[in-house]
């Protein structure tokens, strides 16, 4: 047996519905904790997949975990491995978060490299890099990410572009080297932000988060801290497109709306109402579209994670859009499955060029990724008919109880157990 999504599309989402915790923090978050010598206590941590994976990794290496209610309390003080093996280590992008911390600790790492959702080539150089640039020896034998260093000695890494997983590794490494790291041209996403003030609640020394230069003062012993995640902005995205999909009027509470602010101008652009204050934001449409033109970039710019998304809702818009991928170049991939539901679409390299249908209709579609899957869910909760959707497992890597929150604001979805055949 194997789950759908079964969805009624047509239906008008209404009402308020909360957003989970940082997916792309938590990840980066959780491991960082095993640099400390005592517990911490992570709040507001998605109860996700990934998430479980990861305390199976956490539990592997011989770390304590506890995870109950969306908070997470870990004791490193007990870890004594440092090669998660590979069924682990293969099942997420994340996991390789864990060799710079295993090195800080151990001085040598054994992890075998990442998994995660197949949406382009996802090379480690830069992490590579940076890991190097500090004094590392790392090497990838037999598919495996080796890494050691006798000493590791702040200095600067300059990065090629600003890649989200380099710059978490980097700094992941930078806390445990003697000495200052400048990190240059680093991401600047809320979740590298986010890592930043966790690391300095636990006594590091973290300046520069959320520019393109990033300075650690590393080499200090580390402690457990409490801490909050900050909440899942590709979430809260994928929300705010769904109710604008379909005629719908939202709030979507627990967020930080300056996350938001390259999709709110694109849905603005587009004719939607867009409102926020404070911790929530209000999207209210008549469910009538202007085209507009997307180019995905790093934080500020619009993310590479509500491109496919805002693609499914663009195939309802009047008129031509212009959909250029920058970042991952197997991320138009899912156009096909939109394309049986009825979306005029046609990809010439790295752009997607949408022609506005008057409406889509449901069909049974796959989603092919995680970013995939929540686009093929706001397809079909604007088509006519039904669309049921096979590929679960990748939504659920990444969503907290999506067809639960979408149930709550109204929507006709639920989960069916249907035979392989
Ligand atoms: N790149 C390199 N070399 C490297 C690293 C990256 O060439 O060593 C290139 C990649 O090929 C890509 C670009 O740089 O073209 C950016 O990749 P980045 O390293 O920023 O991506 P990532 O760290 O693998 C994270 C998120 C992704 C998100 C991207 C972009 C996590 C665990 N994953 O991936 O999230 O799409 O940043 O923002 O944080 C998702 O949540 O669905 C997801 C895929």
């Amino acid at each position: 047996m194997k789950e759908k999504l079964r969805i009624n599309g047509g239906v008008r989402l209404e009402g308020e519905v909360t957003v989970s915790g940082g997916k792309n923090a938590a990840v980066a978050i959780i491991p960082a904790a095993l640099l400390a010598d005592s517990p911490s206590t992570i709040e507001n941590i998605p109860d996700i997949n990934d998430v479980h994976v990861i305390i199976e990794m956490l539990r592997w290496l011989g770390a304590q975990v506890e995870f109950r209610e969306n908070t997470m309390w870990i004791d490193p003080r007990t870890v004594d491995k440092y090669n998660p093996p590979y069924e682990l280590a293969s099942r997420m992008r994340a996991s390789y978060y864990f060799a710079p911390v295993l090195l800080g600790v151990f001085r040598r790492a054994e992890v075998p490299l990442p998994g995660g959702c197949d949406i382009g080539a996802r090379p480690i150089d830069q992490t590579v890099k940076g890991m190097c640039a500090l004094g590392a020896k790392v090497e990838t034998l037999g598919g495996v990410l080796v890494a050691q260093a006798d000493e590791l000695i702040g200095g600067d890494i300059y990065l090629d572009m600003p890649s989200v997983g380099a710059t978490v590794n980097s700094m992941l490494t930078a806390v445990s080297a003697s000495g200052t790291t400048c990190i240059h041209n680093a991401a600047k996403e809320p979740h590298i932000v986010d890592l930043a003030n966790f690391l300095s609640s636990m006594g590091a020394v973290v300046k520069g988060a959320g520019t393109d230069v990033i300075r650690i003062r590393g080499g200090r012993p580390l402690h457990g801290a409490n801490y909050t995640v900050v909440p899942d902005q590709i979430e809260t995205g994928t929300l705010m497109i769904a109710a604008a999909a379909t005629a719908g009027d939202v709030v979507i509470s627990g967020v930080i709306p300056t996350h938001m602010e390259a999709l709110s101008a694109k849905l603005l652009e587009m004719g939607v109402n867009v409102q926020s204050e404070d911790d929530w934001i209000r999207v209210r449409s008549n469910g009538h579209f202007r085209a507009v033109n997307v180019k995905t970039q790093g934080y500020p710019g619009f993310p590479t994670d509500l491109q496919q998304p805002l693609s499914a809702l663009l195939t309802v818009a009047n008129g031509t859009s212009i959909v250029t991928e920058t970042i991952f170049e197997s991320r138009f991939r899912f156009l096909d499955e939109l394309r049986k539901m009825g979306a005029n679409v046609r990809v010439i390299e790295s752009t997607a060029i949408i022609n506005g249908v008057e409406r889509l209709v449901g069909a049974r579609v796959n989603a092919t990724d995680l970013r995939a899957g929540a686009a093929m869910v706001i397809a079909a909760l604007m088509a006519e008919g039904t669309t049921e959707i096979g590929g679960v497992g990748y939504i659920l890597r990444g969503y907290e109880r999506f067809d639960e929150k979408l149930r709550g604001i109204g929507a006709s979805v639920e989960k069916i157990r249907v035979s392989e055949n």
